[in-house]
């Protein structure tokens, strides 16, 4: 192993997805090859208990998906800034915070690196949202910190971080050949993120762009609320959401909420939460609903219902047609339907509050939308049909640039520093 050359690491800790870049002083960033020749690696860590190893990516989720004995954990960054992320749970007969589990995924990251450079990068960019926590600059705060602890403990010595929509304004800016003024979208798993910035080959090499940086703003939506909004209005009814009991009442509703969220589903598979589902079975008038939850919780089939709803998500969105959720692995024939409509209706209000986002990050730039050259997406759930309407029905005219969807923000980190 070589000293470290100059450069700099950019990482985008993705509430979904993790990408990493290195750019030397003056050259382009190039984006590292995590897993195999992907770029993007899906932030998960699985423990699997028959091997007793902890696995990444690509190869956790899949471990997980192909019934291996074991805890799958998704959308860490969603608990950065929520006092969830200093609880402990047990993985493998010990006990770990989720704050480590964080660690134990950046140091897996770092690592990966090291081995595709040659060398152990020491200086890190960090991405961030606009707002980690909506409304609370205390635990966004924290959520910063405790990424910066994480950064620290896996062996960075400078640790610096950058707006994400800011980041993939840089790394689309390196494709402008004129000067603009551009509103770049971010919609990834967690978070939307808008900047209004002024881009162009003349700025590029300005010591300090924060003059470029007319406005930005920030909401905590992403896909996986739409997954869970999907979930409840398609799927969790058929394990007795909304369905009513012996009493003419509705079943508790907290299970069904935990379930079709990213990052509560985990808990649920605690004996004491599955003895609170078990109870359930009195608020049911209809047995086979509540065997279906009961399967769902205690063959550990949480994130399985999640993926199946997310993937229907992104088909639908993809093809304008309806996509079948399969629920085979809870009841042989069970199935939803996700049709383009149900996206635009069910996600109608999340969609209306991202939009909205972005129009007040115009108006803080105090622009007209006329004035705006070109709208900029990046991040997996810029791709959803009815999210890009609903965005070009608010700036009619602008014309609609779709980047790197998953890369972007990650090269653009590592310019952050030069
Ligand atoms: N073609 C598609 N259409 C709609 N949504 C998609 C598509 N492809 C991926 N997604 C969604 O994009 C999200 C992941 O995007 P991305 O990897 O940009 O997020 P992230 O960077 O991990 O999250 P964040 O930036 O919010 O922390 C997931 O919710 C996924 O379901
Ligand atoms: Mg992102």
């Amino acid at each position: 192993m070589t000293s470290t050359p100059p450069g700099t690491l950019g990482i985008d800790f993705g509430t979904s997805n993790s990408a990493v870049s290195w750019a030397a002083p003056q050259q382009l960033a190039r984006l590292i090859a995590l897993e195999g020749k992907a770029q993007a690696m899906p932030t998960a860590v699985f423990f699997n208990a028959e091997d007793q190893r902890t696995h990444f990516g690509r190869d956790a989720v899949a471990q997980y998906l192909g019934g291996v004995e074991g805890r799958l954990m998704r959308s860490l960054k969603s608990l950065l800034g929520s006092p969830l992320l200093q609880e402990k749970t047990e993985v493998n007969h010990r006990a770990i915070s989720f704050a480590e589990i964080v660690t134990l995924f950046l140091a897996e990251l770092r690592e990966r690196a090291t081995r595709a450079l040659g060398h152990a990068p020491t200086r890190v960019v960090m991405g961030r949202p606009v707002h980690f926590v909506d409304d609370d600059a205390a635990r966004d705060a924290q959520a910063q910190q405790a990424l910066l602890e994480a950064a620290l403990a896996v062996g960075f010595e400078q640790v610096r971080f950058q707006l994400e929509p800011i980041a993939a304004a840089l790394d689309y800016e390196r494709r402008l050949t004129r000067e603009s003024v551009v509103l770049v979208v971010d919609l990834g798993g967690g978070t939307s993120d808008f900047t209004v910035v002024r881009l162009g080959p003349a700025r590029q090499a300005r010591p300090d762009r924060n003059d470029d940086v007319l406005a930005t703003t920030g909401v905590h939506i992403g896909g996986t609320d739409f997954d869970q909004r999907l979930s409840l209005q398609r799927v969790m009814p058929l394990l007795g959401y909304r369905h009513l009991g012996p009493q003419g009442r509705e079943v508790p509703s907290r299970v069904f909420f935990d379930l079709s969220t990213w990052h509560l589903i985990q808990w649920l598979y605690l004996p004491r939460a599955l003895s609170q589902a078990q109870a359930l079975r009195a608020d049911y008038a209809d047995a086979q609903l509540h065997a279906r939850l009961m399967t769902v919780l205690r063959h550990r089939d949480g994130h399985r219902l999640a993926h199946a709803v997310e993937r229907a998500k992104i088909a639908s969105s993809q093809h304008d047609a309806p996509a079948e959720v399969d629920l085979a692995f809870v009841e042989p024939g069970l199935q939803a339907l996700l049709t383009p409509e149900a996206l635009r209706d069910d996600l109608a209000d999340l969609l209306q509050r991202t939009v909205a986002c972005a129009r007040e990050c115009v108006q803080r730039a105090g622009l007209p939308a006329s004035a705006l050259d070109a709208i900029y997406l990046t991040g997996g759930s810029s791709a959803l049909r009815p999210f890009q309407r609903a965005l070009q029905a608010e700036f009619a005219g602008v014309p609609l640039v779709v980047g790197d969807l998953f890369g972007g923000v990650a090269s653009g980190l590592a310019y952050s520093a030069v």
